[in-house]
């Protein structure tokens, strides 16, 4: 069985390994860098900026842990040196896997020809097999209002080759970037504005949890205006102003640079996708539940689809569309997908949130603080909690959503029992290890199910 897969990133290279791994001749295209925008311009670049205000925030608040630092200094080429360090380092990493299992890596720009055949662009060579898979991801998208194409309006693209840190920024779109870049730049220094044109940041996720977020992302010096919708940017003399509307009245706000973070698009450009008849909707390609295309043999994944623009969705998605490929039969499934947010505190989720569930069940709300966690304590992090939503009837839980320290990996258990139908009683009675900052997982549980301990 040969397999050509288009895009090396999340959705293309585990893809890749699997269907070596299965058997399979692979050979995978990419003209840019291994690993997508997730390695090199997404998820990887972001956390290692985040991590430096991690340790900028632990430094201020050294001293309650008995350490007395004497001011710090930002170098801001030390700090974009070592997120392009991490980079390329886990890019290197992929390349290399991807040699040791006898994957074909062309670097160049690929074309459908017919069902069968992809052809590089820049050498014209024609790559036949029996399977293709596209994964060839999204771009910022870009709101169509004047002054977008001005010199200081940047994407994610851009802030993370900034040369120097701006002073001042407008962050327009109040979603999982804007409020990871919010945190990074105001901690490094930047005065931030966030612009959001809903009534809460970071829309879809469960509005109480988004709400603390929103309150300590304030407290920390960080403006927000939700309900904000924005008209016009203006460019004179190296000032920018952004005009907005809130409420029926005009305001502007002046910045150094504004950064646009109101969503992606899939990347369709130069696939010849509409020339092989593949079906698509809103611009991304459409997949049935096997991740195949309206063309047999030619299977998606990842952001080009649409739907739930993440990593991990993605990976997930193209290995389903390999094992297919390969004669298996797997459907994908979206039924528990985590969420995470690399804010300070972080944000993490699976599931319903409080307002779907209650749209579809009855349901129980358990919440437990981190004040009442003994490691919160020890290390320091006492904001926010762990709430976990029930239905009734027979105690499953429909939603797990936390905002506190170290969420993004605590949801994991959350993701492992609710993909198992995890009842509130056996996460109430599942020992957990002590002192963690898990416990406040299985308290919340506990509150659902004849209460906890370490709360009234
Ligand atoms: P997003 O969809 O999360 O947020 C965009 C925000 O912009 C929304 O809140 C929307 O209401 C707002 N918006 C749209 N038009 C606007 C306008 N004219 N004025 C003001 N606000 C406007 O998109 P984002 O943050 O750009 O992220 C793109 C994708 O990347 C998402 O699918 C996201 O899940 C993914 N991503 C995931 C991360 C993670 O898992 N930690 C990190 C970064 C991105």
């Amino acid at each position: 069985m040969r397999i050509t897969i288009i895009g090396g990133g999340t959705g293309g290279y585990p893809a890749a390994i699997r269907a070596a791994r299965m058997g399979a001749e692979v050979t995978l295209i990419e003209k840019d860098l291994l690993g997508g925008v997730c390695l090199n311009r997404g998820c990887i670049p972001t956390k290692s900026l985040l991590q430096t205000a991690n340790v900028i925030n632990t430094m201020k608040k050294s001293e309650v842990f008995g350490v007395m630092c004497k001011g710090y200094n930002v170098d801001f080429n030390a700090v974009m040196n070592r997120k392009k360090m991490v980079s390329n380092q886990l890019s290197d990493g992929v390349k290399k896997l991807l040699t040791l299992k006898n994957v074909r890596v062309i670097e160049g720009t690929a074309a459908l020809v017919d069902d069968k055949t992809v052809e590089i662009k820049e050498t014209g060579e024609k790559v036949k097999s029996d399977a293709i898979l596209i994964a060839t991801g999204s771009t910022p998208a870009k709101i169509p209002i004047e002054g977008m194409d001005g010199p200081d309006v940047l994407n994610s693209n851009d802030v993370l080759e900034m040369k120097s840190l701006p002073k001042s920024v407008v962050i327009i779109g109040g979603g999982v970037i804007s409020c990871e870049f919010a945190r990074f730049l105001s901690t490094v220094g930047t005065d931030v504005t966030i612009l959001e044109l809903m009534p809460n940041i970071i829309p879809e996720m469960d509005m109480e949890i988004t709400s603390i977020l929103h309150a300590i992302l304030e407290a920390s010096g960080i403006k927000i205006f939700t309900n904000a919708n924005v008209k016009k940017i203006t460019h004179k003399k190296g000032v920018n102003t952004v005009n907005y509307g809130l409420e029926g009245k005009d305001y502007t706000v002046k910045s150094e640079k504004i950064i646009s973070t109101v969503g992606r698009k899939p990347d369709l450009d130069a696939l010849n996708v509409a020339g092989l008849g593949i079906a698509t909707e809103k611009g991304a390609i459409v997949v049935n539940e096997y991740m195949e295309t309206n063309v047999p043999g030619i299977y998606a994944a990842g952001d080009i689809t649409g739907g739930i623009m993440l990593a991990h969705v993605s990976t997930a998605e193209g290995e389903c569309a390999v094992r297919n490929a390969m004669g298996e039969v797997t459907q994908m499934s979206y039924r528990v997908v985590p969420s995470c947010i690399y804010t300070d505190p972080e944000i993490a989720s699976v599931g319903f949130t409080e307002k779907q569930a209650a749209e579809i069940a009855d349901i129980k709300v358990g919440r437990f603080p981190f004040r009442g966690n003994g490691k919160a304590m020890v290390i320091n992090k006492t904001e926010g909690m762990v709430k976990v939503i029930s239905e009734k009837k027979y105690g499953e839980i429909l939603g797990v959503h936390i905002i506190g320290p170290h969420a993004t990996d605590m949801i994991s258990e959350a993701v492992l029992g609710m993909s198992m139908e995890m009842t509130e009683e056996e996460l109430a009675h599942a020992i957990h290890p002590h002192p963690t900052l898990s416990e406040a997982v299985m308290e919340a549980g506990q509150i659902l199910s004849g209460g906890c301990i370490h709360m009234p």
